[in-house]
């Protein structure tokens, strides 16, 4: 009897890395996942402390450690490896270091036969994931960073706490780039089905005192509140990047806002740019592409710009431009 077993590599065995592999053990959504780090010792710390959960689980789950030739028959890795940004620095000004590791990565696992799909969570994203693509040469549906996936989830956060909700019951994305020039399209925002326009004109004190761009500032501050106080994110990003796993792993066709290739959608080309996705076992199946209004999508093509125009100086820089 074939048995297709599941397998997840994680690449980088820090806090996020560390989190993304406890994410998916204790939510069951693999058969094996394999650690992997330059540092073998923190690699096989997270193994053993991992495998101590499995008699509390529902899932005997195999955890091993690994390097990149155990990514030859993986379905899925995920690159967390990356800078993170000095003090006062933006995810944007970490794309040197966080590229060149990236490529460290990239280039033996490729060369170990993988042909599965690239999950990145490494800033910034957008043009890391981007920049994966370009050198794994892999087909754009299966290269995928976490984009706006996790702001989305804080935007839903913050709207569900004004008009006292379940996050779930939100439906609001993030758009464009994981940083400073994301933008939210409000005209498509909804509260269990109700415009978010009309909840404010029903209940104008929800607001009081309350700017739209006070919570756009907000979602793009939240990374950072966490960041200065416990000196990453990790355990936001890691579920949202497990979301994403168990979506192609169970191929649920749920959309999700990741970091994805456009290719004219949103009138934009050849740049990767946080937008929601329909997500099976293929990767990203296809791309859903929301009509916002005129002032809404400009402040989109402002994010794309900010991101193409760091690509493109990177990109020239390394001769893949
Ligand atoms: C965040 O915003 C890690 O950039 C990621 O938490």
């Amino acid at each position: 009897m074939r048995i297709n077993k599941s397998k997840v590599a994680i690449v980088g065995c820090g806090l996020v890395g560390a989190s993304t592999g406890f994410s998916l053990l204790t939510q069951g959504v693999c058969d094996e996942i394999i650690m992997i780090d330059i540092n073998k010792e923190k690699a096989l710390g997270e193994v053993l402390d991992m495998r101590d959960d499995v008699e509390y689980l529902n899932r005997n789950t195999k955890v091993m450690t690994g390097d990149y030739a155990d990514c030859k028959d993986a379905d899925i890795v995920v690159i967390t490896a990356g800078a993170p940004p000095k003090k006062g620095q933006s995810r944007l000004d970490t794309l040197e270091v966080s590229a060149k590791i990236a490529k460290s990565i990239v280039e033996p696992i490729m060369a170990a036969g993988f042909d599965g799909i690239f999950i990145v969570i490494s800033n910034p994203v957008d043009i890391i994931a981007h920049y994966v693509q370009k050198i794994s040469n892999l087909p754009k549906n299966q290269v995928i960073g976490t984009g706006t996936a996790l702001d989305s989830a804080r935007l839903k956060n913050i709207i569900a706490e004004i008009v006292h909700v379940d996050p779930r019951s939100v439906y609001a994305y993030s758009l464009g780039e994981h940083g400073d020039s994301q933008m939210v399209p409000w005209s498509l925002v909804t509260v269990g089905g109700k415009k978010f326009y009309d909840i404010v004109l029903d209940n104008p004190e929800l607001m009081k005192g309350i700017e739209l761009d006070d919570i756009v500032n907000k979602t793009i501050r939240a990374g950072w509140e966490i960041y200065d106080r416990k000196g990453t994110t990790s355990f936001g990003i890691a579920t949202a990047a497990v979301g994403i796993i168990k979506a192609i792993l169970n191929d649920e066709n749920k959309i999700i806002p990741v970091s994805t290739y456009l290719d004219g959608e949103y009138g934009q080309s050849d740049v990767y740019l946080g937008v929601p996705v329909i997500l099976n076992r293929n990767g990203v199946s296809d791309i859903l592409e929301l009509h916002m209004l005129e002032d809404e999508k400009q402040r989109f093509n402002r994010s794309a710009e900010t991101v193409r125009a760091y690509a493109k100086d990177y990109f020239k820089k390394v001769g893949l431009l």
